[in-house]
C-alpha cells in the first residue's frame, strides 16, 4: 500500500490555475476590485454592507445596517421594508419582462419557458389563491414538490404574501413530511400527484396522504397535476392547483414586509435525531444570495445559468430561486435524473440550451467520471464559460476532470463552501480574481470573516487542522432554529462566544487558502446530502427486532460518505441477510431513499467507553477498514477529522 507516498504527493500538490486573461477582462470582479471590496468590508463593514444593500428594492429604507447587540441574534437592515417576490419579479418587468426567467425541462422531455412577465402572473394568481385558502402573513406552508416551475411559483407566492415556506425534499418519506409539518405547525401542504424520476412516478400525493394522517395542523392540501396519475382527493381538504388558479386574479401587490420578516424554514440534519428548522429572514438573505450569485457566478445579462440541485435543499433555494431571479437571470431547471434516459442527459441539456454557467456537486461529477468521457464528448459544450461545485469537498482528481472534460480547460471552477445555515456562499474563488487550487474553496468572500481556529479559538498554524468559524455576523446568516432558540445558541454559539461555529474541520495553507475537510459532528455527508447518524440510529431502533444501533460514515468513492450500521439484535432474533435487507428498507421507509444504509453489520455488543458512550471512532475505523479508498486526500482528512472529533476520550 502506497499511502505514505500518496499523502506526500498530495501535500506537495502545487497545481494552481490563475484566472485566464479573457475571463478577467470581462469579469464582474477582478483582483483589484476584490481587494478593494475586502479592505472596505474590513475597515467599514456597515458602510460596505449598506452600499451592497442598495442593490435591492426597498419600500422603505433601513434605519441601521446591523443590530448585533442581542448576540447571537443579528438584525440586518433594521427598520427597512422589502419583499423578496417583488425583488425577484416586479422589479424586472420593465426591462426584462420578455426575458426567460425559467427554462424548464421535464424528465420525459416536455419543456416550458416562463418569461419574467409570465412568472410574475403565475405567482400573483397563486398568491391570491393562497389568500383564498386562508393563508396569511407568518403562516407556515409545506411545499413537497417535484422539480417543476410551480415549485418556484409556490415559494415566491408565499414570499409575496409574507407566509413562510418549508420546502421538504421530494425524496423524503411520509414520516419525514409529517415530522416537518408538525414542527412548523404548517397550515397548508402544496404537492403534486407525482414527479418523474428515472422513468417512474414518485408518488408524492400518496406520501402526503400518509403524512396528513399524522399532521393535525394541516387544513388544506393543494395538488398540482404533473404526471396525470390517479390520486385520491379528500373532499374539503384537497384541491387541484389548476382549479384554484382558474379564476384567481393576477393582481396581487407584494406585501411590504419588515427586513427581518421570516422568509422560510428549511429543515436540515444536526447532531441529534431531530432535524433543525433553519430560519432565514428576508432582507439579509436576499442580499446574500443575490450578491454572491453576481460575484461568484459572474452573472451577465445573456448568461444561461443552470444549477442542478433540487429546490428541496438550500442550494436550490438560494441558487435556483432567490439569488438568480433577484438578479434577473435566465435559470435552467431540470426535473429528473442525470442518467435518464441515458448517462448523457446533462450534456444534452447544456448543448440544447447553450448553458453558460453550470453549478453541480462533486458526487455527480464522480458519477460522470465513472460513466465515461464518451457521454460529454458526444455533445457540444462550448457554450460553457464557468463551472461551480458545492456540497462536499471536491477531490483534486474530480476537479481536474471537471476542468478538462467539461470545461475544455477554459472554464474557471468555483468551489463554493457554505451551509444551509449560512444562507449563501461564504468561501469561494471569485473567478476573475483568485487563482484556484484543485480541492480548495480558496478564500472567504469580501465581508466574510471565516477562520480556522483551535479549541481555544486561536488561529492554527498553516497546514494544521482546526475548526472553521465565522467571526462577524453576515446578512444571510440563519436567525434561529424555528421553535428552539436554545438549540440555536447551544449548537452554533456556545463553543466560541460571539463566534459562529460551522462544525466543519479545515486547514489553511501558506497562501491563506482554506481546505475544508468535512464535519466534526455526527453529521454525515452522503452524496452531498446532510444526514445525522442519530437520525438513522433512531430509525433503526424503532424496528421491533433491533436492540441497539450505532451508525457511522465511511469514505465512499462515489458518494463521499457511505452509511454503515452496527446493530445488536433483541434476544432470540437470529441475524440473517434477509434481516439486513429488511432493516435497510426500514430506514428508507422512515427517512427516505437518501438514507439507505450501504452496510448493516450485526454485532453481539457495541464497543463502549467506561461511561457507556459508544466508541464511534473505533467503529469508524472498522467501517472504513474494509473499503478504504485509494484517494490519499480522503484518507488523510479522515485521520485529521478523527483527531479533531476526539469523541472517545
Ligand atoms: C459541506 C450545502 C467542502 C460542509 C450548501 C458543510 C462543503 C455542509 C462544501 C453543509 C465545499 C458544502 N467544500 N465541504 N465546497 N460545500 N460542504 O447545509 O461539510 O446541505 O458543513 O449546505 O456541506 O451542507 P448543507
Amino acid at each position: 500500500m502506497s499511502t505514505d507516498k500518496n499523502i506526500t504527493s498530495v501535500l506537495k500538490e502545487t497545481r494552481q490555475f490563475p484566472p485566464q486573461t479573457e475571463f478577467v477582462a470581462q469579469a464582474n470582479v477582478n483582483a483589484a476590485e476584490r481587494e478593494r471590496l475586502a479592505e472596505w468590508a474590513k475597515s467599514d463593514p456597515d458602510g460596505f454592507w449598506a452600499e451592497q444593500g442598495r442593490s435591492l428594492h426597498w419600500f422603505k429604507p433601513w434605519d441601521a445596517v446591523l443590530d448585533w447587540t442581542n448576540v447571537p441574534h443579528a438584525k440586518w437592515f433594521v427598520g427597512g421594508t422589502i419583499n423578496a417576490s417583488f425583488n425577484c419579479l416586479d422589479r424586472h418587468l420593465a426591462a426584462r419582462g420578455n426575458k426567460a426567467a425559467i427554462v424548464w425541462e421535464g424528465e420525459p422531455g416536455d419543456t416550458r419557458t416562463l418569461t419574467y412577465q409570465q412568472l410574475h402572473r403565475e405567482v400573483c394568481k397563486f398568491a391570491n389563491a393562497l389568500k383564498g385558502l386562508g393563508v396569511g402573513k407568518g403562516d407556515r406552508v409545506t411545499i413537497y414538490m417535484p422539480m417543476v416551475p410551480e415549485t418556484a411559483v409556490a415559494m415566491l407566492a408565499c414570499a409575496r404574501i409574507g407566509a413562510m415556506h418549508s420546502v421538504v425534499f421530494g425524496g423524503f418519506s411520509a414520516d419525514a413530511v409529517a415530522d416537518r409539518n408538525n414542527d412548523a405547525q404548517s397550515k397548508l401542504v402544496i404537492t403534486a400527484d407525482g414527479g418523474w424520476r428515472r422513468g417512474k412516478v414518485v408518488p408524492l400525493k400518496a406520501n402526503v396522504d400518509a403524512a396528513l394522517e399524522k399532521s393535525p395542523s394541516v387544513q388544506k392540501c393543494v395538488v398540482l397535476n404533473r404526471c396525470n396519475t390517479a390520486v385520491e382527493m379528500k373532499p374539503g381538504r384537497d384541491v387541484w392547483w389548476h382549479d384554484l388558479v382558474a379564476d384567481a386574479s393576477a393582481d396581487c401587490p407584494a406585501e411590504e414586509l419588515d427586513s427581518e420578516h421570516p422568509l422560510f424554514i428549511l429543515y436540515t440534519s444536526g447532531s441529534t435525531g431531530k432535524p433543525k428548522g433553519v430560519l432565514h429572514t428576508t432582507g439579509g438573505y436576499l442580499l446574500g444570495t443575490s450578491l454572491t450569485h453576481k460575484w461568484v457566478f459572474d452573472i451577465k445579462e445573456d448568461d444561461v445559468y443552470w444549477c442542478t440541485a433540487d429546490v428541496g435543499w438550500i442550494t436550490g433555494h438560494s441558487y435556483i430561486v432567490y439569488g438568480p431571479l433577484c438578479n434577473g437571470a435566465t435559470v435552467v431547471m431540470y426535473e429528473g435524473a442525470p442518467n435518464q434516459p441515458r448517462e448523457d442527459r446533462f450534456w444534452e441539456i447544456v448543448a440544447k440550451y447553450k448553458v453558460t454557467i453550470l453549478y453541480t456537486a462533486p458526487t455527480a461529477i464522480r458519477a460522470f467520471i465513472k460513466w465515461g468521457d464518451q457521454h460529454p464528448k458526444a455533445h457540444d459544450l462550448s457554450s460553457l464559460r464557468l463551472l461551480g461545485s458545492v456540497g462536499e469537498p471536491i477531490n483534486p482528481e474530480a476537479w481536474i476532470w471537471y476542468h478538462n472534460v467539461i470545461g475544455g480547460g477554459r472554464c474557471p471552477i468555483v468551489d463554493t463552501w457554505w451551509q444551509t445555515e449560512t444562507g449563501a456562499i461564504m468561501i469561494s474563488p471569485l473567478p476573475g480574481a483568485v487563482a484556484t487550487k484543485p480541492g480548495s474553496a480558496t478564500k472567504p468572500l469580501p465581508g466574510i470573516q471565516a477562520e480556522v481556529v483551535d479549541k481555544q479559538g486561536h488561529p492554527v498554524p498553516a497546514g494544521s487542522g482546526g475548526f472553521l468559524v465565522v467571526k462577524r455576523p453576515w446578512p444571510s446568516m440563519m436567525r434561529t432554529i424555528y421553535g428552539d432558540d436554545e438549540r440555536y445558541k447551544a449548537t452554533y454559539w456556545s463553543n466560541y462566544p460571539g463566534v459562529y461555529f460551522t462544525a466543519d474541520g479545515a486547514r489553511q495553507d501558506e497562501d491563506g487558502y482554506i481546505w475544508v475537510m468535512g464535519r466534526v459532528d455526527d453529521v454525515l455527508n452522503v452524496s452531498g446530502h446532510r444526514l445525522s447518524t442519530m437520525e438513522v440510529e433512531s430509525a433503526l431502533v424503532q424496528h421491533p427486532k433491533v436492540a441497539e444501533a450505532a451508525v457511522v460514515g465511511r469514505p465512499d468513492d462515489l458518494k463521499g460518505e457511505g452509511i454503515v450500521c452496527f446493530v445488536t439484535l433483541k434476544q432470540g432474533t437470529n441475524p440473517s441477510d434477509e434481516l439486513k435487507t429488511e432493516l435497510k428498507a426500514h430506514v428508507v421507509h422512515n427517512i427516505g431513499a437518501l438514507a439507505r444504509p450501504d452496510d448493516v453489520r450485526f454485532s453481539e455488543t457495541l464497543p463502549k467507553t467506561r461511561s457507556g458512550k459508544i466508541m464511534r471512532r473505533f467503529l469508524r475505523d472498522i467501517a472504513a477498514g474494509r473499503q478504504t479508498t485509494g484517494d490519499a486526500t480522503t484518507l488523510e482528512d479522515f485521520a485529521v477529522l478523527a483527531k479533531l472529533r476526539e469523541d472517545d476520550e
